[in-house]
C-alpha cells in the first residue's frame, strides 16, 4: 500500500517559520518520522512539497493507480483553493487533511477549509505528530474498505 503525502506552500520553511505556531521540526524531520511510521505499519509513503497550487492539483490527479490514499496539508490553499478541493473529490481516494496548528483557534480566515469537506478526516493542532496520526487513521480506513 502506497500513500501520497502532499505539503503545500511555505511548509519547506518549517523549523524557522513561526516556530511558536508551527513548532521547531523541519519538513525533512517530519517526512523522516512519517517514513519510519510507514515502515512500522508495512506501507510506503512518498512525500512532496510544492508552493504551486497547480503542481499539487496535478499530483492528486495522477495519484489513482499508484496510491491508495492521500495525506495533505494544503497550507494557505486550505482557505482558498476550489481547485484542490475538486481534485481530491475527482480522484475519489481517501484523503486526510493535516494542519500543524489548530486552525479553529486562529484568525477567522483560517477557520474555513475548502478541502476538509472532501476529506475523510481533519487533524489539526498536534504539530508534526498530526501526520503520523493521519497515517495510522488512513491505513486503518483503507484496510477496512
Ligand atoms: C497550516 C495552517 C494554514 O492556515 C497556514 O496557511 C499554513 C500552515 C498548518 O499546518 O497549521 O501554511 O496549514
Amino acid at each position: 500500500m502506497r500513500i501520497l503525502v502532499l505539503h503545500g506552500p511555505n511548509l519547506q520553511l518549517l523549523g524557522r517559520r513561526e516556530p511558536d505556531v508551527y513548532g521547531s521540526d523541519t519538513l525533512d524531520t517530519i517526512n523522516r518520522v512519517l517514513t519510519e511510521k510507514a515502515v512500522a505499519l508495512g506501507v510506503e509513503v512518498d512525500c512532496f512539497q510544492s508552493n504551486q497550487e497547480g503542481d499539487l492539483v496535478t499530483c492528486i490527479g495522477d495519484a489513482p493507480g499508484t496510491y491508495a490514499g492521500l495525506i495533505i496539508n494544503p497550507a494557505a490553499y486550505t482557505h482558498t483553493s476550489i481547485a484542490l478541493r475538486d481534485a481530491i473529490k475527482a480522484v475519489d481516494l481517501p484523503c486526510v487533511e493535516v494542519h500543524l496548528s489548530n486552525i479553529s483557534q486562529r484568525e477567522t480566515f483560517r477557520q474555513v477549509s475548502f478541502t476538509a469537506g472532501v476529506c475523510i478526516a481533519q487533524i489539526a493542532g498536534f504539530g508534526g505528530k498530526g501526520y503520523v496520526l493521519a497515517l495510522e487513521g488512513l491505513v486503518e480506513h483503507i484496510k477496512k474498505q
